[in-house]
């Protein structure tokens, strides 16, 4: 659940109207609930009480901000972190490194010295030789590296193939059929301490299916781990999918309810009523890495039509927020809510699209919306994950600004680009100046 609801006709966020914080800040505007993101993260906490020990570690990766990220630090949350940037922002936000655990396939000498100088949890490696370089860093600090080798498990998760990790066709971890001999090379090396072993199968999966899968077949190894090494926990990674809300969609006009039916949720309960009983006995400590399913339904982009246009084929609404803000749709043809921020009368039918020079920035193709012309705005929803994270300045087009809400509070948590930040760092070379 999220708390974007209608009130009194107007679109709201907890206890403040879209359109107030739209107005206020300008567009494009992403808008986080406070309030969610705490609902979303105490849930999965609370689901996984049977597993004494287990850490929720959010994959900042998802929505690095500042403040999203103390909030969930201030709520016990570790972190997943892929780079030294990741790790930084925790620091910097002050969260505790010692609850972050490190994935990624290409980490750097830099990275892995700066994350033994902050005294991570866990390196999760993902190849034999990144073992090699973890080790020879960790010896010229004169430490030991706490490890987990990430386990591919070879399992299909169903979900868009840009976003599985867990089969042979994918870069990331260690074949299952390998990772004991890779075990068995990191236990002789001196700068490296085994500590535990992770997984993760992919994002947005629906259902509990391919997670029972993943971790019923890694089982048996982890089990022989522990009989051999001083195992402390097991990462069963992140990847839990969201939906968008019924709720809302029952809350609206007709043109609200032709939004695709929502697939089963996959609640923290179904998550932990399946996946509880097969982990309790192995006395690990479990952590999972959810990004999505705390942050995705938290947010929402916000964005001001600018003109609808229309030629003998299609109407375009075209709005002020671009594929640079909002990726998603252009990457995974995934599919965002998209509503007025107060109640309108009829519908058009129309591909929603951005500025950018490029047919791929659309936000949607076909849709049926509410009659909106220019000077409307429209909320883009389920936006909090992956969405500001993979924003980019193409076209040259600054950074949009970010809200938190907090009831009927709200505060900018990063300020819009200006254009002199667009070129901050570049210089023209002293032969080009005549
Ligand atoms: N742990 C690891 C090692 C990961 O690689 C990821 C996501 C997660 C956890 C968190 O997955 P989540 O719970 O958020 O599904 N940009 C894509 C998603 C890429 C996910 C990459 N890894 C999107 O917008 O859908």
């Amino acid at each position: 659940m999220h708390d974007f609801r209608i009130k009194n006709g107007r679109l709201c966020c907890e206890g403040v109207a879209l359109e107030t914080l739209a107005r206020t800040y300008g567009t494009p505007l992403y808008v986080y609930s406070q309030h969610t993101i705490t609902d979303h993260y105490r849930k999965l906490d609370r689901a996984l009480g049977g597993l004494p020990g287990h850490l929720v570690c959010f994959a900042m990766k998802a929505n690095s901000n500042l403040a999203v990220v103390r909030l969930l630090a201030n709520l016990g949350s570790g972190f997943d972190i892929v780079s030294g940037g990741e790790l930084y922002r925790v620091a910097q936000a002050g969260g505790d490194p010692r609850r972050c655990v490190f994935a990624g396939v290409g980490k750097t000498e830099t990275e892995i010295r700066y994350a033994l100088e902050q005294d991570i949890y866990s390196f999760n490696v993902e190849s034999a030789p990144e073992i090699e370089r973890i080790h020879r860093v960790a010896q010229s600090l004169g430490r030991r590296a706490p490890i987990a080798i990430r386990v591919n498990p070879n399992v299909e998760a169903h979900t868009h193939a840009k976003i599985t990790t867990g089969t042979y066709e994918n870069k990331f971890g260690v074949a299952i059929e390998d990772v004991e001999a890779v075990y068995a090379r990191a236990a002789k090396l001196p700068g490296i301490r085994i500590r535990g072993v992770q997984m993760h199968i992919g994002s947005q999966i629906t259902s509990a299916g391919p997670f029972v899968k993943a971790v019923k077949k890694a089982l048996p190894l982890v089990k022989k781990l522990q009989s051999l090494y001083d195992m402390e926990f097991f990462s069963i990674g992140g990847g839990i999918g969201i939906c968008h809300d019924p709720a809302l969609e029952s809350a609206t006009p007709a043109w609200w309810r032709r939004a695709p039916k929502a697939r089963a949720w996959l609640t923290p309960r179904r998550y932990a009523d399946q996946l509880v009983p097969l982990l309790a006995p192995l006395g690990l400590r479990i952590l999972i890495e959810p990004g999505r399913f705390i942050v995705g339904n938290a947010g929402a982009l916000l964005t001001q039509v600018q003109f609808v246009k229309s030629t003998p084929e299609k109407t375009f609404v075209i709005v002020d927020a671009g594929m640079n803000d909002l990726i998603r749709p252009a990457f995974y043809d995934s599919y965002h809510q998209i509503v007025p921020l107060r109640k309108t009368r009829g519908t058009l039918v129309a591909d929603v699209v951005g500025p950018i020079c490029e047919s791929g920035d659309y936000f949607a193709k076909d849709r049926r919306l509410a009659a909106v012309g220019e000077g409307d705005y429209l909320a883009l929803l389920s936006a909090g994950a992956y969405g500001m994270a993979m924003a980019s300045n193409y076209n040259s087009r600054p950074f949009a600004a970010e809200v938190l809400v907090n009831g009927t509070r709200h505060a900018v948590v990063r300020a819009r680009q200006t254009r002199s930040h667009l070129v901050r760092g570049e210089s023209v070379a002293e032969w080009l100046k005549k």
